[in-house]
């Protein structure tokens, strides 16, 4: 088989590069040209575990490609993916402009039937408008070149999406012919492997689902942040609840982890552009306009339990700060909650040092030189007057206390993700804070 997959960002480069791992011929194309020029010289836009070495190994072998030529990637293909942005717009919808461009540039470019699905987060409706993109740009030429069109929504996470794309847990997808439907079978048989079914439905179904997965996700978050917050009020121990309910089958121990709310690229925009769908179509979408407000609330709990500790008086404090991504392994700030709480330090007079793995070169593009980045996490503490902890990176779980309370001003530690030990902490000298743990 003979793939297209257009926008290398982050669901495109992942989703070529996997394909192309198992042995399909993948040209993964992009209009940005140093992107592309980049690519070639094996460095890659975004950081994820294990796709640099899969990149190279694949080039290596011939399978993948890079180009910035559409009509060149387009030629003789049988399934050509759309995986470019959707930014949200000012009012919270997803902005289709990209995604229409390529479905024009694909009905001016291809030569034979292929299956054109969209691989990006698109609203309901936008597989039936990429059809008609295409069938205008067909009519431009005079062909009548048969083609269907697919929605096949992703899942993957940012720090996981290899092992997410290889052994997906589902894989869904929408289509409107058999003739499609047997394309994209024989397209996803090698991942099939570990038992995980492929789920067909109809375009809109599949559209949905995507939405429905990440608004469910965000919900249970909210839902446990709100939890939490009432726990610390009631004298109630949120880890102790979150392994009650956990042990329910029908809720299930994932994604319950209350936090400082969601980050990323995904969940703060799919939510957004749920509501907005609904309300276009007159319907209010009631559970999800709370789940948004309660994380908007909760990135500003880690800060509002410092003003307290320090009574208020914050101007002229040091903090130190562990973690800026919106999660783990990722360089991603998007909507990190980080961002929030600098923002809120900053403001009040006070100075920042942080530390992060891998994000701060994606830090700086919003920070700036307003804060200090430290060469590592303990170099972040020096003379601090608190520590706050907001990405759970693994390297922050379990460093040398001693070391830690040597280093710092006052001993003063706010865990945002709830990773350490409260009785530890307290043994070590620490004022130890978290999220809806009684300490
Ligand atoms: C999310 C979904 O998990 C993927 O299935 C989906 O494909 C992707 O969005 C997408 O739409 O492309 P991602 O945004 O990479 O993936 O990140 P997650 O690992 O889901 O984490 C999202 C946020 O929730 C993070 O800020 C994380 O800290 C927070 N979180 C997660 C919690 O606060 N508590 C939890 O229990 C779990």
């Amino acid at each position: 088989m003979k793939i297209a997959i257009v926008g290398t960002g982050y669901v495109g480069l992942v989703t070529g590069t996997c394909f192309a791992e198992v042995g399909i011929e993948v040209t993964c194309i992009d209009i940005d040209q140093k992107k592309i020029d980049n690519l070639h010289k094996g460095i890659l836009p975004i950081y994820e575990p294990g796709l640099e070495e899969m990149v190279s190994r694949n080039v290596e072998k011939g399978r993948l490609k890079f180009s910035t030529s559409l009509a060149d990637g387009i030629k003789d293909c049988d399934v050509a993916f759309i995986a470019v942005g959707t930014p949200p717009g000012e009012d919270g919808s997803a902005d289709l402009k990209y995604v229409l461009a390529v479905a024009r540039g694909v009905g001016e470019h291809m030569n034979s039937y292929g299956v054109i699905v969209t691989k990006s987060t698109v609203p309901v409706g936008t597989a039936a408008k990429v059809r008609a993109e295409i069938e205008k740009a067909l009519a431009r030429r005079g062909e009548t070149i048969e083609f269907d069109v697919a929605s096949n929504p992703e899942f993957l996470k940012e720090g996981a999406a290899i092992d997410d794309f290889l052994k997906p847990d589902r894989i869904v997808v929408g289509v409107a012919s058999a003739r499609a439907e047997e394309v994209m079978t024989k397209l996803y048989k090698p991942f099939l492997l570990n038992g995980h079914p492929i789920i067909f439905m109809d375009i809109p179904s599949a559209e949905m689902t995507k939405y429905a997965a990440n608004s469910m996700l965000a919900t249970k978050i909210s839902f446990m942040n709100d939890i939490a917050n009432l726990c610390e009020i009631m004298g109630a121990d949120v880890n102790m609840v979150r392994k009650g309910i956990g042990s329910d089958a029908r809720i299930g121990t994932k994604f319950i982890y209350p936090g400082i709310g969601y980050g990323g690229s995904c969940f703060p925009k799919d939510v957004k552009a749920l509501i907005k769908t609904a309300a276009e179509n007159g319907y209010e979408m009631q559970v999800l306009k709370a789940v948004e407000s309660v994380n908007e609330a909760q990135k500003e709990v880690l800060f509002d339990k410092v003003t307290r500790h320090f009574g208020g008086q914050l101007k002229g404090k040091k903090m130190a700060i562990w973690g800026l991504s919106f999660k783990p392994k990722t360089d991603d700030m998007r909507e990190a909650p980080s961002l929030v709480i600098i923002e809120k330090l900053l403001a009040e007079g006070c100075t920042v040092t942080a530390y992060d793995p891998v994000a701060v070169a994606e830090a700086r593009h919003t920070l700036g030189d307003r804060i200090t980045y430290a060469k590592d996490e303990f170099d972040a503490l020096i003379d601090a007057d608190a520590l706050l902890v907001v990405t759970e990176w693994p390297e922050f779980r379990s460093p040398n206390f001693d070391v830690v309370a040597r280093l710092m001003k006052q001993k003063a530690i706010f865990d945002g993700r709830n990773i350490y030990d409260a009785k530890e902490l307290h043994e070590a000298g620490f004022t130890y804070h978290c999220i809806g743990i009684r300490t």
